[in-house]
């Protein structure tokens, strides 16, 4: 095995890097040897208000010899974060595109602004950000680039279904109080040997990073059921899941179009433990899910080395793994009518053991060109032995 892989002598640009996984990221690519630019508006979990988050993790780096530079601007505005590793250190090689937030809607109650807000942060902010580093990337003939998509980006999210794993035994009508000494009435659920899980009124009403911090008072308990969950927890889903699969889209053509110029784009979903998550995670996983276990496989993305490009990579708790499209074995008919769509709509969904996984767009009309020309093939036998002579 060869040594450690390092970053010395290049530059990372990481957004959203005051806390949770970006932060993570930045200590250790820079104990690695990457100067960070350290990106944060310093939001809330829902993407409101500004603080300067990105000095502590500045200074954590820094106390450990590294070298590193604030940056306060939105991802919005991304070429003034590129603008920041180009004034402060020389150059950019390594994007990470991190910042995020989470709206609270359901489809039913999104707002336009709830929408506009997730795609301008998530999927805008992240192309504005890496076409300000691209035309260095393109004349260095070198970088390395992550976008950030998620589970609910590849699978779409209804709620926060991880809850409904759990045992639900009760419903309690509380009164809390927060550290700073804000007081809301809501629900919370009782699950089986875990802590109690803010229900969708509470949510709304606490910061969630406020919660484990806050008073309970207790005003009336019922009994629960995971479905009680489900319905009350009627989490953003359609805008986020529609701006992480955008981030996707983005990535895989990114991939191709950087090909040439050695600039490597690849897509991260990663799943740990955040002020966006303490609330969802199942708490006997909450421990292992911490943030510095999805670092590694990020530095391997960013890495002069790096095995992949336009692949969709999970990390977790330190798991690891890709995903791919896979392809039923679908059904080719010449002559297709809706009732014939309808009636074989079981084989034409079924999954096939050997079935295939087209990447690009070429690859899949490979696949149905070649399963129209079965059909058509068919066809033609089918007419010839119709119209043979009988006997
Ligand atoms: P976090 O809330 O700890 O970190 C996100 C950071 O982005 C915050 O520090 C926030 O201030 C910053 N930010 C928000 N809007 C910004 C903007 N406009 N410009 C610059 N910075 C901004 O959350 P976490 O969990 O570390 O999330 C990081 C990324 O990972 C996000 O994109 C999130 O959607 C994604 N993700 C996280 C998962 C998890 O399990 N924690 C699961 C799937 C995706």
């Amino acid at each position: 095995m060869e040594g450690e892989l390092r970053f010395d002598g290049q530059v990372a640009v990481i957004t959203g890097a005051g806390g949770g996984l970006g932060r993570e990221y930045a200590l250790l690519l820079a104990a690695r040897g990457a100067a960070v630019v350290v990106n944060d508006l310093g939001s809330s979990a829902d993407g409101q208000g500004r603080s300067k988050t990105a000095d502590r993790v500045v200074q954590e780096i820094k106390d450990k010899g590294g070298r590193a530079v604030a940056n306060y601007d939105s991802v919005e505005e991304g070429h003034k974060i590129v603008q920041t590793a180009i004034d402060e250190f020389g150059r950019i090689d390594i994007l990470i595109n991190n910042a995020g937030f989470l709206r609270d809607r359901s489809f039913a109650k999104m707002e336009e602004n709830d929408w506009d807000m997730i795609h301008r942060v998530h999927l805008r902010g992240a192309f504005v950000t890496t076409r300000a580093a691209w035309p260095h990337f393109r004349r260095q003939e070198y970088g390395r680039i992550v976008l950030t998509s998620s589970a609910a980006g590849l699978f779409g999210n209804f709620g926060q279904t991880n809850y409904s794993q759990l045992v639900v035994t009760g419903v309690i009508t509380a009164s809390v109080e927060t550290e700073d000494g804000r007081s809301c009435q809501g629900r919370l659920y009782v699950v089986d040997g875990g802590t109690p899980l803010l229900g969708r009124d509470l949510q709304k009403s606490l910061c969630i990073s406020t919660w484990h911090g806050s008073t309970v008072y207790e005003v009336d308990r019922q009994p629960g059921r995971s479905s009680d969950v489900e319905a009350g927890n009627d989490q953003d889903s359609a805008t986020q899941s529609a701006a992480k699969m955008g981030l996707i889209g983005l990535g895989k053509t990114l991939a191709l179009e950087g090909e040439r110029h050695n600039i490597i784009t690849n897509v991260l979903v990663p799943a740990a433990l955040s002020r966006l998550t303490e609330s969802l995670l199942p708490p006997e996983l909450q421990r292992q899910m911490a943030p510095v276990h999805v670092a590694p496989v990020v530095a391997v993305l960013c890495h002069r080395r790096c095995p992949a490009a336009g692949a969709v990579v999970e990390a977790a708790g330190g798991a690891a793994a890709t995903y791919r499209w896979q392809r039923s074995a679908g059904i080719a008919d010449l002559e297709l009518t809706p009732e014939k769509v309808l009636d074989q709509w079981e084989v034409l969904d079924a999954a096939d053991p050997a079935a295939e996984s087209p990447d690009t767009p070429a690859a899949q009309m490979a696949l149905l060109s070649r399963q129209l020309t079965d059909a058509a093939e068919r066809e033609a036998e089918r007419r010839e032995v119709e119209s043979a002579p009988a006997g």
